[in-house]
């Protein structure tokens, strides 16, 4: 007998099929045993008869989380022990047979529950178990879903997703760098990307005009909340492109995933209001203002754009590690300026005075995105390097491959990544991204499932060159 999935129940009443799942819950009345069955779409309650010796006999024995296959009609219940609010709830499944698939130790946490009440160690130590549970399904569910339309909407925008190397190099993007030891080359390190800033870049170089990619980044920086060591990005990068086209685009693609996958939600102000950084810092303190007209509503959605950014600040070395001079970008270096700061810049004139081409964008008080315009002027991204304090062979040693590319015919280009967490635990109304990652990591950067980062062979260390230090 073919599989029938819970949720297609619904269209075989008065029918014998089987399912296949687990046992959710099962409540022994003596006689009868009575079942919540779960798979992939959901629930239905069974029921076993006393005059089914056999399968009664199996249901004395299942318990909660083991695997089964279930043989029986489906029936209409009863006008008054109808659940109206319950899915499948005017259905019953009268059970006929039960296979038993696998056994299931007792689980070492609820996954029946929202799971709030238990220790994220816990939970994160068991994270397969936990994904059970039907919050975290529909978290994860839905992430699919997002990304779905998000492929299709910027398909139909002509842009085409490119994989980016994982083994890169270390690049100045103001956090620490993770690093992979080269075993053929001794001595010598990859860096994991933390983000595909420059190979998005030499993508437009390429003449690919319009790249995104459901990027995966790593940053070595201490987690919080809204904060993972790994994280996904949106990325994008267009050709030909002003700061309007790009922000025009996002919010198309932010307004589509609200209103066809979250319908019950709404957006504050359309088109999304735009704040200088200035007046974001003076009025609310803050680069990301939650301009919420009222905060007690969680289906009020307020997306703002932060424009205008100083391009350089004063360098503060306690929290940057590859600080090198008196200026720092406050962004990203291959930003571009505001067309009318461009002669400062190339005459490293009032430079704390200089803008960016960059936006950031919030939602609710987190920064869910950050882009911009880039320089595609391979003279004037130099000057943006000697202002931040490299010389002259190590702009050459570090960047020769970009400022080459520009200069080979690159055509004008601007892009945006979003923190596609970030953004997802706001849709999903959960408070930190752990809970819409498939398998995070603890606040102090740990996998408590596969207990990393761990200790290699000393095999293995010999092989990279490397000696640990007692
Ligand atoms: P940026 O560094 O602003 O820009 O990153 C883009 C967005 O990624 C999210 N984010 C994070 N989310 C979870 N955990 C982290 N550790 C983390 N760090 C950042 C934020 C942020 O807005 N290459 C540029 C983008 C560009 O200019 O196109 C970049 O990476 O939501």
């Amino acid at each position: 007998m073919t599989r029938v999935l819970i949720g297609d129940l619904k269209d075989h009443i008065g029918k014998e099929v089987q399912i296949k799942g687990w046992v959710d819950v099962r409540r022994d009345q003596g006689k009868m045993v009575f079942f919540d069955f779960r798979d992939m779409t959901g629930y239905v309650q069974g029921v076993v008869l006393p005059n089914q010796a056999e399968a009664i006999e199996i249901a004395k024995e299942v318990r909660t989380e083991w695997v089964v296959g279930v043989v029986g009609m489906v029936n209409k219940r009863p006008e008054r022990n109808i659940q109206a609010d319950k899915q499948n709830g005017d259905i019953e499944l009268e059970v006929t047979g039960i296979s038993v698939l696998n056994k299931a130790v007792t689980p070492n946490i609820d996954v029946t529950t929202d799971g709030k009440e238990i220790g994220e160690e816990a939970r994160l130590t068991y994270r397969y178990l936990d994904l059970r549970r039907p919050r975290l399904q529909k978290n994860i569910r839905m992430r699919h879903k997002v990304t779905k339309l998000i492929r299709d909407l910027l398909d139909k925008e002509h842009f085409i997703e490119i994989e980016t190397p994982i083994l890169t190099k270390s690049t100045p993007e103001g956090a620490r760098d993770y690093v992979v030891p080269s075993r053929l080359y001794p001595g010598t390190f990859y860096a994991l990307p933390q983000s595909p800033q420059q190979y998005k870049q030499l993508l437009m170089a390429s003449g690919m005009e319009r790249y995104f990619q459901i990027a995966r980044c790593m940053r070595d920086e201490d987690t919080r909340g809204d904060r993972q060591p790994e994280f996904t990005q949106v990325d994008m990068e267009m050709s030909f492109v002003t700061q309007e086209d790009v922000m025009d685009l996002n919010e198309k693609l932010l307004i589509e995933i609200v209103r066809t996958l979250y319908p019950e939600k709404k957006i504050q102000e359309i088109p999304f209001p735009r704040i200088s950084y200035k007046d974001a810092m003076e009025k609310y303190g803050n680069d990301r203002p939650d301009i919420r007209t009222d905060k007690n509503d969680p289906n009020l959605l307020a997306f703002c754009w932060v424009i205008d950014f100083p391009f350089f600040e004063r360098t503060d070395t306690s929290d940057n590690p590859d600080t090198l001079g008196e200026w720092t970008f406050t962004h990203n270096p291959f930003s571009a300026p505001q067309p009318a700061d461009y002669e400062k810049l190339m005459e490293k004139n009032a430079i704390g005075s200089i803008l960016a081409a960059q936006y950031d964008i919030t939602l609710n008080g987190f920064e869910i995105g950050g882009g911009s315009i880039r320089n595609h002027n391979p003279e004037a991204l130099r000057k943006v390097f000697e202002i931040i304090g490299h010389t002259p062979e190590n702009i050459d040693k570090n960047f020769g491959h970009m400022l080459h590319a520009l200069g080979s015919g690159t055509p004008p280009h601007g892009g945006i990544a979003w923190g596609f967490d970030r953004l997802l635990m706001l849709l999903q109304g959960e408070p930190n991204i752990r809970e819409v990652i498939a398998f995070p990591k603890t606040g102090e950067g740990k996998d408590l499932m596969m207990e990393s980062p761990s200790e290699i062979s000393a095999k293995q260390l010999k092989e990279l060159n490397i000696q640990i230090k007692k």
